[in-house]
């Protein structure tokens, strides 16, 4: 059996877990909410997702030595926290498509998407204080105020052609990064971590969370959308520069660079050049380049986890793995 069937296995198995603690809160929700609520609710949390940051909750919480199965619940959390910003993601990205189905805002309507993800939001706060209290939520809140900025920063950046490496990076940090990074921290935190602990666990996630989104943006150009569950050419269309776009960019000849430029700047070429500009970033390597920076963040994530080497090997080696898993996802 080889090392990354083991990790595939391994997370499948305590993605169940996670699912079924979302069963049981959806079935007590029914009890007292709205049926629609309860309907887009259950559409949108039980259609596949790979459940990457509960995991990470309850991974860190038993490498600090925490055991305890209320660590699924903090994990389920962060799920709904990551499933509203998908909601809004989604009306906000235009996207149709997402977990292999339509997304809530296309089947439901953007208000509906709106409210249930608000909802969500306020559910997921209200869990991770009461399991992790005042330490975990400020984390919590912190990288929900970290992902409403980064989006803005988005969007700040979709209108820069330009666009450089260090402001890719940092909106890639703020949407996703930090809510990885805050799963981790949380986890170690209601572990009962030290503090040389809690800080690598973040690190870790850090590092992982910037490999995620750099992987994403390579998925939005090579993926296969039968298994990403989404489709293929959003970021160009929307007019989002990813990294293997950037530094092909910055390696392209005048010619090439003023040819993709002027695409980049025009809504309708856009769409109908994806094509064209996937050939372009082939020719000046940057799908490989990219993955060699998230290659980099994975190396730096994974030494973090040297200090709990000896200790607890079995989460050490399932940390390691995961990490591996996120290069090499195509789902
Ligand atoms: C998608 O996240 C949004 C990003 C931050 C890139 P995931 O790839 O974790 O989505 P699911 O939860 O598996 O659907
Ligand atoms: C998702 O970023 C980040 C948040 C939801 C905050 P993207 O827009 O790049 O992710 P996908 O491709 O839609 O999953
Ligand atoms: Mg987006
Ligand atoms: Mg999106």
């Amino acid at each position: 059996m080889s090392k990354s069937f083991d990790i595939v296995e391994k997370i499948k198995q305590e993605a169940g877990k996670v699912n079924r603690c979302i069963e049981m809160d959806l079935q007590l929700l029914r009890k007292s909410m709205e049926p629609l609520l309860c309907e887009i609710l259950e559409y949108g949390l039980l259609a596949g997702g790979k459940r990457v940051r509960p995991l990470l909750v309850v991974m860190a919480a038993r490498l600090c030595g925490n055991n305890s199965e209320q660590a699924y619940r903090l994990g389920m959390a962060f799920e709904y926290l990551h499933v509203a910003t998908l909601f809004h993601d989604d009306i906000i990205d235009n996207a149709d498509f997402r977990r292999g189905r339509e997304s809530v805002a296309k089947k439901y309507g953007n208000g509906i998407a709106i409210l249930a993800g608000d909802f969500l939001h306020a559910r997921s706060m209200y869990l991770v204080g009461d399991i992790a209290g005042q330490r975990g939520l400020t984390s919590f809140c912190n990288a929900t105020s970290a992902i409403v900025d980064g989006e803005f920063l988005q969007l700040k950046n979709a209108a820069e052609y330009n666009l450089s490496e260090f402001d890719y990076y940092k909106a890639v940090m703020g949407k996703t990064g930090v809510l990885i990074a805050s799963a981790c921290e949380v986890g170690a935190i209601y572990g009962g971590g030290n503090d040389k602990q809690i800080n690598g666990l973040k690190t870790y996630g850090e590092k992982l969370g910037s490999a995620f989104q750099i992987i994403d943006d390579l998925l939005d150009y090579l993926g296969d959308s039968e298994k990403t569950g989404k489709a293929v050419g959003n970021d160009l269309a929307e007019g989002k520069m990813t990294l293997p776009l950037i530094l092909s960019l910055s390696a392209a000849d005048g010619p090439d660079q003023a040819r993709v430029q002027s695409v980049i700047a025009d809504d309708l070429l856009r769409t109908s050049s994806f094509d064209e500009v996937r050939k372009f970033i082939e020719k000046y390597n940057g799908f490989v380049k990219a993955r060699n920076y998230a290659e980099q963040d994975i190396t730096e994530a994974c030494q973090q986890l040297e200090m709990f080497d000896k200790i607890m090997q079995e989460e050490t080696a399932f940390l390691g793995g995961l990490a591996q898993y996120v290069l090499a996802r195509n789902v």
